[in-house]
C-alpha cells in the first residue's frame, strides 16, 4: 500500500494512551515516540514507525513534535460584536451578572446576532475558524444561546452547519436555547415550554443541548423538568454549572446523566467528588477565569478523586475572549493544578469523548483522522511554559496541511 503523504523527522509523537474518556491518573500517563514518522491514507493515520514506507508525498517535520490536533469542546461561535466596554466595567467593579441584569452581557449580543444577517455571521466566525486552525485546532464545538428566539437559535444552527461544510476544522453544534432568560416570557417556565417547542427542528442540527445553570439564571429546580424532557426525546445534555456560585448546577448533571458539566469554578469539594465518581465529563475552561479574574476550578483535586477532566476555551464576546490552547494549557497547569500530561490528554482524548469523536478523535493512532499539531518545542512539557510564543509550525487535517508553512 502506498503512504499517500508521510510526515517525517518528528522528535516526538505525544499521544494520550487511550481513547477518550480517560480518567484520574491514567490523564497524565502519556504515550511518547521519539524520532519517528506519521503515515497517512485516506486522511487516515495508516503508520507510525522509524520506517519510511513509500508515500507519494513527504512533509518534512525535522525536529517538531506531533500532538493530536486539539479539539475545542466549548466555545460560543457563531457571535457577533465586540463587548471590550464590558470588560472594562469589570475593571471597575461591577460584576458579570450586574451587567447582564441590567440587558448587557449575553443580551447585547443577542441582539446583534438578531440583527446580523447569516452572511454577516457566517463570515465573522469564518475568520474565528481561520485564527483557531493556526493555534493547531482540528475540532471546535460551536452553539446557539444568542438568538433567544426560535428565528435566531435556528439561524445559529444554520451558521455552524454552513461553517462545518465550508472549511477544513470539524464544527459541532449545541442547542443552547437556555442560555439567557428573554423577559417577553412571563416566567422561565413559559420560555423553557416555548424552546420545547421547536425541539425537533433543533435535531436536524443536533442531538446536544446546554443550559445556563446558574443563580439567577436557570436554576436546578427551574432546570430539571426542562433538561429530563429533552433527555425523553433523545438529546444528550451538557451544563453551565456552578460558573459563578455553587447552585446546585453540577450535582444535577450527574443526577440526569449528562455528558459533561462546564465550568465548575464555583463548585464546592461535595459536587467535585460526586462528579469525579460519575461518567460526567469535567469540562474545565480558565480562560474564562482569567478573563472574569474568578478563582480557577480544581482540577488537580478531580483527577486525584479520578475524574474526567477535559479542557475547552469558552471563547464568547463576553466572559473569555481567548481562543488558544497554548494560553488555556498554560492556566490549566498552573492555576488549575494539572499536569502538563494531563492538560494534553483533557484538550485531546477527553474533549473528543465530549463532543461523542473519540473513536476517531483526540489520540495519535493507526486508525485515527490524521488531524495532527506540529509543535516547535524542545519536548511536549515547554507547551504551558511557551505559553505566549509562536510554535505551532503547522496544522494538519485529515492528512492536509491547512495551515503554517510546512
Ligand atoms: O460560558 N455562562 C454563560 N455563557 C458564557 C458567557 C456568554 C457571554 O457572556 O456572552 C460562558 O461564560
Ligand atoms: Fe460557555
Amino acid at each position: 500500500m502506498e503512504l499517500d503523504a508521510l510526515i517525517v523527522g518528528l522528535k516526538e509523537i505525544v499521544s494520550p494512551i487511550h481513547k477518550g474518556p480517560v480518567r484520574g491518573k491514567e490523564m497524565g500517563m502519556l504515550r511518547v515516540i521519539k524520532r519517528a514518522n506519521i503515515g497517512i491514507k485516506d486522511g487516515k493515520i495508516a503508520y507510525i514507525g522509524t520506517e519510511k514506507p513509500p508515500a507519494l508525498r513527504k512533509i518534512q517535520a525535522k525536529g517538531l513534535i506531533a500532538l493530536p490536533g486539539f479539539v475545542d469542546c466549548h466555545t460560543h461561535i457563531p457571535f457577533i460584536g465586540n463587548r471590550s466596554s464590558e470588560f472594562l466595567m469589570r475593571l471597575e467593579g461591577k460584576s458579570y451578572m450586574e451587567i447582564m441584569e441590567n440587558g448587557g452581557g449575553i443580551f447585547s449580543t443577542v441582539e446583534a446576532v438578531r440583527k446580523a444577517s447569516e452572511t454577516e455571521l457566517f463570515q465573522y466566525n469564518m475568520k474565528n475558524l481561520v485564527e483557531m486552525a493556526h493555534c493547531g485546532i482540528t475540532t471546535v464545538e460551536g452553539k446557539s444561546g444568542y438568538g433567544l428566539d426560535e428565528k435566531s437559535e435556528l439561524k445559529q444552527l444554520r451558521v455552524l452547519n454552513r461553517l462545518n461544510k465550508s472549511q477544513p476544522i470539524d464544527v459541532i453544534s449545541t442547542f443552547l436555547g437556555a442560555h439567557a432568560f428573554p423577559h417577553n416570557y412571563r416566567d422561565k417556565r413559559e420560555y423553557l415550554e416555548y424552546l420545547l417547542g421547536f425541539t425537533d427542528k433543533v435535531k436536524e442540527y443536533t442531538d446536544t443541548a446546554d443550559i445556563f445553570c446558574e443563580k439567577g439564571v436557570f436554576e436546578p429546580d427551574e432546570s430539571r423538568r426542562f433538561l429530563k424532557e429533552l433527555v425523553k426525546q433523545g438529546f444528550r445534555i451538557r451544563m453551565h454549572a456552578d460558573e459563578l456560585v455553587n447552585s446546585g448546577g453540577g450535582k444535577l448533571a450527574v443526577e440526569l446523566g449528562a455528558v459533561s458539566a462546564d465550568h465548575l469554578i464555583a463548585a464546592d469539594e461535595v459536587t467535585l467528588e460526586t462528579i469525579a465518581n460519575s461518567d460526567v465529563t469535567a469540562v474545565l475552561m480558565p480562560g474564562t477565569s482569567f478573563f472574569l479574574k474568578e478563582k480557577y476550578a480544581r482540577g488537580d483535586f478531580l483527577v486525584e478523586h479520578n475524574g474526567i477532566v477535559a479542557l475547552g476555551s469558552d471563547f464568547n464576546p463576553g466572559s473569555c475572549n481567548i481562543y488558544n490552547p497554548q494560553i488555556v494549557i498554560h492556566l490549566a497547569v498552573s492555576r488549575n493544578g494539572l499536569s502538563v500530561e494531563e492538560a494534553i490528554t483533557a484538550y485531546t482524548a477527553n474533549s473528543a469523548h465530549v463532543l461523542s469523536m473519540a473513536d476517531s478523535k483526540g489520540l495519535l493512532e493507526i486508525g485515527y483522522d490524521a488531524d495532527i499539531a506540529l509543535l516547535d518545542m524542545d519536548s511536549y512539557i515547554d507547551l504551558p511554559y511557551m505559553f505566549s510564543r509562536k510554535i505551532v509550525t503547522a496544522t494538519i487535517k485529515k492528512g492536509r496541511v491547512i495551515a503554517g508553512d510546512l
